[in-house]
C-alpha cells in the first residue's frame, strides 16, 4: 500500500483553493497538512473547506510536510522555494517562479541539487485542448509550422471576481499581463510550435500603474523557421475574464484553438478536403487515449513524488518560458529591436 503524502500550502488565495480541491478529484493519496498566510482569515476559510491545519509559520508548514505547494504572491516564490528545498521538501511552485529567468534558473537549479520532485503551475501542459492541438500539429499529414497567431485577452484582475490588488503592485508581481499572465502564452508556444529563436516586442501602459503592461505584442521566429505573433491585453470589459484564440498554419492544416482553454473546440481543415472539431468530453477522451495520464496536474505532481521520478512540467520548463519573456521585455526597453533568445 502507498503511504500518502502529506502535503502542506504556503498562500491561501484563489490558486491555493484550485489546487486543493484538484487534489481530491484527482483522488491521489494525500494527507493534509499545514497551511500559512499571513492573512489569518484566508488561511482559516481556506482549512475549513480543505482539511488543512492552519499554521503560524513557513516553517512550521515546512517541518510537518513531505511536499508543499508555493501560492503565494510572485515576489516570494524563491525564497519560499529556496527554504523548502534546503529542507528536501518536493515543491509544487506557481507561475512565474520569479521576476527574472536568471532568478528562475537558481530555483531550478538548487530543486535539482537537492533531489526533490518539482513541478511548476504552467497547467495548459495538461489542457486536453492544448494536447490534443499538439497531435495535430505534430501529424506529418500536417507538413511544417508556417506561421502562428495568438491572443490573449482578461480584463485587468486587480477588479471584478478576481480582485488581486497585488496585480497592479510592481514590487509584488514583478511586471503586468506577459510576465503574470502570457507566460501560460509563451509555454504553449514553444509546446505547439517548438523553440523560439529571435524575438521583437512592444508594451503598453494603458492603466498608468508602475511597471504593469496592460498589452504586449510580441513577433518571434521559431528554431524550425517558422513565425509567430503574440498579442496579450488587459482591458476593462468585465465581460471578457480570461480568453485564448490561437490559430496554426501548417502547410497542409489549418488548427484552431477557442472557447475554453480545456475543452476547446478545437478545430482543424485540411487541404485535401478533411475537417474535424472536437470539444468537452470527446476532446478530454481523445487528449487522455494520447497520454497515459490524465489532464490533473495536482494528480500528476503526487503521482511523479510517489514514484520518485521528476514532474510534468518541471520548473526547467518554466526557466525556458522566463528567456523568452525576458527577451521580450528587452526588445520593448529597446523600443522593438530584435533580441535573441
Ligand atoms: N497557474 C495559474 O493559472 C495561476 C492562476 C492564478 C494565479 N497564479 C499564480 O499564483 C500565485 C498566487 O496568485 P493568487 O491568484 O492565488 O493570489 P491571491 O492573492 O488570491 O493569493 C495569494 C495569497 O498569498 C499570500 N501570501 C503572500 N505572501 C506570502 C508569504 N510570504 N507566505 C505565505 N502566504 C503569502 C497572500 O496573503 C494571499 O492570500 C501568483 O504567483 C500567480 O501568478 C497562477
Amino acid at each position: 500500500m502507498t503511504t500518502p503524502l502529506r502535503i502542506g500550502f504556503l498562500g491561501a488565495g484563489l490558486i491555493a483553493a484550485y489546487h486543493s480541491k484538484s487534489l481530491k478529484r484527482s483522488g491521489a493519496p494525500v494527507v493534509r497538512a499545514g497551511v500559512y498566510d499571513p492573512d489569518t482569515d484566508r488561511a482559516e476559510a481556506f482549512a475549513a473547506a480543505s482539511g488543512h491545519t492552519v499554521c503560524r509559520s513557513v516553517d512550521e508548514v515546512l517541518d510537518g510536510c513531505d511536499a508543499v505547494y508555493i501560492c503565494t504572491w510572485t515576489n516570494s516564490h524563491p525564497e519560499l522555494l529556496a527554504r523548502a528545498v534546503a529542507r528536501g521538501r518536493h515543491v509544487f511552485c506557481e507561475k512565474p517562479l520569479a521576476f527574472t529567468a536568471d532568478e528562475a534558473q537558481r530555483m531550478a537549479d538548487a530543486a535539482d541539487a537537492a533531489g526533490v520532485t518539482h513541478q511548476v503551475g504552467l497547467v495548459l501542459r495538461h489542457s486536453p485542448a492544448y494536447v490534443w492541438a499538439k497531435q495535430l500539429v505534430d501529424d506529418p499529414a500536417a507538413g511544417r509550422v508556417m506561421t502562428v497567431v495568438f491572443r490573449d485577452d482578461q480584463f485587468i484582475p486587480i477588479q471584478g471576481h478576481y480582485a488581486s490588488t497585488w496585480r497592479g503592485d510592481v514590487s509584488l508581481v514583478g511586471a503586468g499581463t506577459l510576465l503574470e499572465h502570457s507566460i501560460h502564452d509563451v509555454d504553449m508556444l514553444r509546446y505547439l510550435v517548438g523553440d523560439v529563436r529571435r524575438v521583437s516586442a512592444h508594451m503598453g501602459y494603458f492603466h498608468g500603474l508602475d511597471g504593469i503592461d496592460d498589452v504586449a505584442t510580441a513577433s518571434l521566429r521559431f528554431a524550425g523557421g517558422a513565425t509567430g505573433v503574440l498579442n496579450s491585453v488587459w482591458h476593462d470589459n468585465l465581460a471578457r475574464p480570461s480568453l485564448r484564440r490561437v490559430e496554426i498554419f501548417c502547410e497542409r492544416r489549418h488548427i484552431v484553438i477557442d472557447g475554453d482553454d480545456w475543452f476547446g473546440p478545437v478545430s482543424w481543415t485540411d487541404s485535401d478536403g478533411g475537417s474535424g472539431s472536437l470539444e468537452g468530453e470527446h476532446l478530454s477522451a481523445a487528449a487522455n487515449d494520447l497520454r497515459d495520464g490524465t489532464d490533473n496536474p495536482d494528480g500528476e505532481f503526487v503521482r511523479a513524488v510517489l514514484e520518485g521520478r521528476q514532474a510534468t512540467p518541471d520548473l526547467h520548463t518554466a526557466v525556458a518560458a522566463h528567456r523568452i519573456v525576458d527577451a521580450m521585455y528587452a526588445s520593448a526597453a529597446a523600443d522593438g529591436n530584435t533580441v535573441d533568445v
